[in-house]
């Protein structure tokens, strides 16, 4: 198959990139490198560096003719999102409207789209299904259930297939160790734990531990990269196949605590990692997690690499060679 990654450069999406390669399908990938990095592409594919608010270049690339896209290209960080808006709309909603014209245009038959869980907002009950109403309460989930509106429509009227992937806590490397760039100025809990670990950083905040969970810290559904990666694949030989659109939770299916995390991360490194109780974070609720029946049903997917010790072994060995 010939597939256009979109935003292939980045964290999830050269993991994704790395399974398509490792299928024998043909990868070319498209991406800006504003939070992706050239450590992110891998021999094998064509790498050509453009943005997604560049119709012209989306289109140019699009006019070598692909079977598929997968369209990973997005600003994810929550809080930013509520103080630049304008940023999130434009990139976010207003770069996949292009991406969608341009897949018309250029009938390419199918697209998988990185949505979230952020889609969902406070959870009602745990675990959450897909059929759990969406109101996010943070805008960049706001801008994730936007283009899964969008992706309906085109579907309808224009019969672009799509495979909506609403992942939960993307986290963890390559099982095989092949892939080494690291997000950078990260916000996200194990990114943030492992620059502690490495001496980048000097501690790590706890967001509270008076929540009521097993250990007072919040609880998340923590899915492996690797195991995301597969699901892409999965889900858009599904789409092919059956020319039948689906929207999936991508989960691992148990909840990890902060506090879980952090002891895993000391028993994985063997480094000391100082810890500051501070306040809750506006908009983090207690307890989040998935269930991905559906995509086990639909796609035969299921994760195999999301347990806490291969997710921060994977992710400090990583780290570790960039201490
Ligand atoms: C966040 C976003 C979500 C996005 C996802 C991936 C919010 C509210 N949610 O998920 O929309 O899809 O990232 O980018 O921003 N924590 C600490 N200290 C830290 C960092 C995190 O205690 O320095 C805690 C949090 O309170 C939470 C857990 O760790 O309980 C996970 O946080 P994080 O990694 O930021 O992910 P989410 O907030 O779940």
């Amino acid at each position: 198959m010939k597939v256009l990654v979109i935003g292939g450069a980045g964290y999830i999406g050269s993991h994704v990139s790395r399974e398509l390669l490792d299928k024998n399908h043909d990868v070319t990938v498209f991406d800006n490198l504003s939070s992706g990095t050239r450590e992110n592409i891998f021999r094998e594919e064509t790498f050509i560096q453009g943005d997604i608010l560049d119709t012209d270049a989306l289109d140019s690339v699009m006019t070598q003719g692909f079977d598929a896209l997968i369209h990973l290209a997005a600003f994810k960080a929550a809080g930013e999102s509520m103080i630049k808006p304008e940023k999130y709309s434009v990139n976010n909603i207003s770069g996949s409207i292009n991406i969608l014209n341009s897949a018309v245009k250029h009938a390419i038959k199918a697209i998988v789209f990185s949505s979230s869980a952020a889609t969902y907002g406070e959870p009602q009950y745990n675990p959450i299904d897909e059929n759990h109403p969406q109101n996010p309460i943070n805008f960049y989930g706001y801008t994730k259930l936007q283009i899964e509106g969008l992706m309906r429509w085109y579907d309808q009227l224009k019969g672009l297939k799509y495979a909506s992937l609403r992942y939960f806590n993307a986290a963890g490397y390559d099982v095989k160790g092949r892939i080494t760039g690291l997000e950078e100025k990260p916000e996200n809990l194990i990114p943030v734990i492992m620059e502690v670990a490495s001496g980048k950083r000097e501690k790590l905040k706890i967001f509270g531990d008076d929540y009521d969970t097993r250990d007072g810290t919040g609880i998340r559904d923590y899915i492996h990269v690797t195991d995301l990666a597969v699901a892409h694949v999965m889900a858009l030989e599904h789409v092919l196949k059956t020319r039948e659109s689906l929207t999936v939770n991508l989960g691992s299916d148990q909840g990890i605590s902060v506090m879980e995390m952090i002891d895993a991360a000391k028993t994985h490194s063997g480094k000391e990692i100082p810890v500051e109780i501070v306040a809750r974070r506006p908009g983090d609720p207690a307890t989040l997690y998935a269930t991905s029946k559906k995509a086990s049903e639909l796609l035969g997917w299921k994760a195999k690499y999301s347990d806490v010790d291969s997710i921060i072994k994977t992710t400090w060995k990583v780290y570790k060679k960039h201490l």
